[in-house]
């Protein structure tokens, strides 16, 4: 493997990509963001053999030192401001850090005249919002964000409409929030920057992904650490929209080897989606946990979150057909670890 800069690569993705494909391969740069990482600083990654230079994608300055000493073979843009509910009320913060850093790599590369060969962008499925679905006629429509009177009055499904599991080649993106908002503004950059400059990206939209190494103390993601920590506590589970939300949940593992895929090359550029292509109520996964845990079974109420979509599930054949990759982690196995990282 030609040496990878992976920027935001010190988060949850980032240190399972290097310690899975050799940290010796790849050099890191992340400014630490608090929420994410609460105490750690740069001499908890000594000793994990990655080379790791701390930056803020939002300083030019930052930026610039990076590539003072070369420009990499293979880019990883992992850095974000990733809470959903957290962004409405932080659109600056979201646009400066995802947008605007991103910006700033872009324009950093291109005014050295050096680029890399590929950048690998972790995308989101928030891009889709509610995502595409069928009506009674078999037509693709995609739904607005649901209003919060229907959310109020416990309204959660769209009538007479069917979700489609999500695909780059078929599907629109539509966002419903202000990160999912954001997710796109980054993948329109490097998209169109790529495509003039003749620099591969490898654009993955990433289902939820979960696994030893979440961070624990980040409120704003990760429903199966918050159902964890209320397990933890002795509380049941409740879970919003009476349990009926569906999600795709993908092992940190099988995303760490979707990006391996990607910077491999073997597969064209493009956009990928990437979950396990399976389309779980959150019901059915609380369960498992609570079950896994010896926990009492979870409950469900009619709260709800604005800015949460209804339905999320993958198609992956793309991924599977031109980049070769197969998610291998089992839920059960997936969850059993993340319950002993967890407990740990
Ligand atoms: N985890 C998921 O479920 C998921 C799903 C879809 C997409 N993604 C995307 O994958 C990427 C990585 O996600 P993750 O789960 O590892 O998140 P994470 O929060 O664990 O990691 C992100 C890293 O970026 C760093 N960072 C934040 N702001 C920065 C800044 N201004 N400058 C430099 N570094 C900064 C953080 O310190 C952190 O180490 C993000 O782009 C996210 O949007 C994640």
């Amino acid at each position: 493997m030609q040496k990878t800069l992976i920027i935001g690569g010190a988060g949850f993705i980032g240190t399972r990509l290097f310690t899975d494909f050799g940290p010796e391969n790849f050099t890191v740069s992340d400014n630490l963001s608090p929420i994410v990482h609460n105490k750690k600083s740069i001499a908890d990654f000594v000793g994990s053999g990655v080379e790791f230079f701390p930056g803020d994608v939002t300083q030019p300055d930052d930026v610039k030192a990076l590539f003072e000493e070369g420009v990499p073979t293979n880019l990883v843009l992992l850095a974000a401001e990733t809470g959903t509910g957290r962004s409405l009320h932080n659109v600056t913060l979201n646009t400066r850090v995802n947008a605007m850093g991103t910006a700033l790599v872009l324009d950093a590369l291109s005014a050295i005249g050096t680029l890399p060969k590929r950048v690998v962008l972790t995308s989101s499925r928030a891009v889709y919002g509610e995502g595409p679905y069928l009506d009674e006629s078999g037509k693709l429509v995609y739904p607005q964000q649901r209003a919060e009177a229907d959310l109020k009055a416990g309204k959660f499904e769209f009538d007479g409409l069917t979700p489609q599991a999500m695909c780059a080649a078929d599907h629109l993106p539509n966002p419903s929030n202000i990160y999912g908002a954001t997710k796109l503004c980054q993948e329109n950059l490097l998209r169109n920057w790529a495509q003039s400059f003749g620099v591969d990206a490898y654009i993955l939209r990433l289902q939820n992904v979960y696994g030893a190494g979440q961070s624990l103390t980040n409120p704003y993601t990760g429903v199966l650490i918050h159902f964890l920590r209320m397990l933890s506590q002795k509380k049941t589970v409740n879970i919003y929209e009476n349990g009926g939300i569906t999600r795709d949940f993908v092992h940190v593992a099988d995303i760490a080897s979707a990006i391996a895929a990607a910077l491999s090359g073997k597969g064209p550029a493009g956009t990928y989606d990437i979950g396990s292509g399976e389309r779980l109520t959150l019901e059915a996964v609380a369960s498992q946990i609570c079950e896994l845990t010896g926990g009492p079974a979870p409950e469900f109420c009619d709260a709800y979150r604005l800015g949460d979509v209804r339905h999320a599930a993958a198609d992956i054949t793309a991924a599977q057909t031109a980049l070769g990759w197969e998610p291998k982690v089992s839920l059960k196995d997936g969850l059993s670890g993340l319950i002993d990282f967890f407990e740990a």
